[in-house]
């Protein structure tokens, strides 16, 4: 509620009454939009020029404010500006400041406008550049596990599904699913830009303005693309918020399952990687234990970007169009996001450079489970033409004679093969080997050590 110089708050020439003192306290979303600060000013000043260029200001005012308007962000920047909860939130408070350095020309700063139109602006410009550090943390976490496939092309490993041993496969393999989801990930942020670069800017209050205004020239300014087609939709819209809030949540639900793969990983029964000192914590009591409290900490923070997301959902649900107080609790989500992903992606890219392969326990436990049947089965169908699922049978036989002689099935005697498929020669060994059995698997996005060099590599050209 700026003040004028009777004393009186700017909207508030018609209400008697001071606003409860409990809510301005309560109700002011200051301490969180003040971090919009630079965002307003490059609105305010953009505006100010479009005002000036529409001959709707003279060049004097329009001097006037940009003094006031840039005095007040070096205030701010240097922690020297005096924040007023009573101002209800960061336009005001820098509208009063203005008031206070430049006299009561500072009232043309909100001609043709109003915090409706400002307050989206602020926000949009805001997760625009969110989204540009989102993408090079994720353009670091990618480079790092590229960097890292690259030295486990050979690590041979078991892949698993329902967490028992079900093919072997490369190290690097199960990695670069990873740089997949990332792709994919940076994919949703760069969409976001299509709806974050239309200015809503010049749409006012709900109505647009009678003021002979250039909304392309602010847009412009501003780095938008173009104005919102529609003054009621662009004050009620926070579909961008949503869209945001949802690629932050899928990056962190990618997060999570790295996370508690790698914690799986690192167990004392799987013993399949080695965190570093650098990236494990210890236990008050037990003085032998290692923890993996960063992996757990990036598992664990994914509920608050559900929650977050389901927030915004909940609250835009059945809103009638358009401005309500109700959005104002938009930004704090954004915020609390923005906060999370920044450092669960640090982190992530931290434990990456800091974990080592177990490659022995890798092999110990890829040798273990049978884990070349399906290979088996392959063999019979391409050398001995069977039907697949004649071969299956055949090997699951094979299998079990393997179980009861506690064997594993490149031990097992060629004559006891043969009673179960008797044209079967020594031949077949070969393809029970877990090198052979990875490096067959040829077929485009399979885990063959020439697939997954040729994907590192097309992945590194846009990395260089
Ligand atoms: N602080 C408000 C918000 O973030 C700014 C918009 C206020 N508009 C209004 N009509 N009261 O939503």
């Amino acid at each position: 509620m700026t003040k004028n110089k009777n004393n009186k708050a700017i909207w508030n020439s018609r209400i008697g009454k001071k606003t409860s003192s409990f809510f301005q306290k309560i109700g002011s979303s200051l301490n969180i939009d003040k971090r919009l600060y630079k965002q307003d000013i490059k609105g305010s000043i953009a505006h100010v020029e479009m005002l000036f260029k529409q001959k709707i200001i003279s060049f004097k005012i329009k001097n006037k404010i940009l003094y006031g308007l840039n005095k007040i962000e070096r205030e701010i920047s240097k922690n020297k500006f005096q924040f007023d909860h009573k101002y209800e939130d960061i336009h005001m408070n820098i509208e009063k400041r203005l008031f206070e350095i430049i006299g009561e020309e500072a009232g043309y700063v909100h001609t043709a406008r109003s915090r409706n139109d400002q307050v989206i602006t602020d926000l949009k410009i805001w997760i625009k550049s969110s989204n540009k550090e989102i993408l090079y943390i994720l353009n670091r976490i990618i480079k790092t596990i590229l960097k890292l496939s690259e030295k486990n092309i050979k690590t041979i490993m078991p892949g698993f599904t329902h967490l028992k041993n079900a093919q072997p496969v490369s190290f690097a393999h199960y990695l670069m699913a990873y740089v997949e989801m990332f792709e994919r990930d940076k994919k949703r942020f760069q969409n976001n830009f299509e709806s974050l670069n239309e200015s809503p800017l010049g749409v006012l209050a709900i109505a647009g303005t009678s003021f002979n205004i250039d909304r392309n020239y602010t847009a412009k300014k501003l780095g938008f693309k173009n104005p919102t087609n529609n003054s009621i939709d662009t004050v009620s819209d926070r579909d961008f918020v949503l869209d945001y809030l949802y690629s932050c949540s899928v990056c962190s639900m990618h997060i999570s399952r790295i996370a508690e793969e790698l914690i799986i990983w690192n167990s004392d029964g799987f013993n399949l990687i080695k965190l570093s000192d650098k990236i494990v914590t210890g236990s008050s009591i037990m003085p032998q234990k290692k923890n993996p409290d960063l992996l757990e900490f990036l598992r664990g923070k994914t509920g608050s970007f559900y929650g977050n997301l389901f927030s915004m959902l909940s609250l835009l649900k059945g809103l009638p169009l358009s401005y309500f107080k109700d959005l104002q609790d938009d930004k704090e989500i954004v915020f609390r996001s923005n906060d999370n992903l920044i450092n669960c992606l640090k982190i992530l890219d931290e434990v990456l450079n800091n974990l080592s392969p177990n490659k022995k326990k890798m092999l110990e436990l890829a040798e273990k489970g049978y884990i070349t049947a399906t290979d088996l089965a392959d063999y019979l169908v391409k050398y001995h033409s069977m039907p697949f699922r004649e071969a299956y049978k055949k090997t699951a036989s094979i299998v079990n004679l393997a179980e009861k002689k506690k064997s594993k099935l490149e031990n097992l005697d060629i004559s006891d093969l043969k009673k179960i498929v008797p044209k079967l020669s020594s031949d077949v060994l070969k393809v029970l080997s877990l090198e052979n059995s990875v490096n067959s698997k040829k077929s485009f996005g399979g885990t063959s050590f020439d697939n997954i060099k040729k994907m590192i590599v097309k992945y590194k050209k846009n990395y260089d």
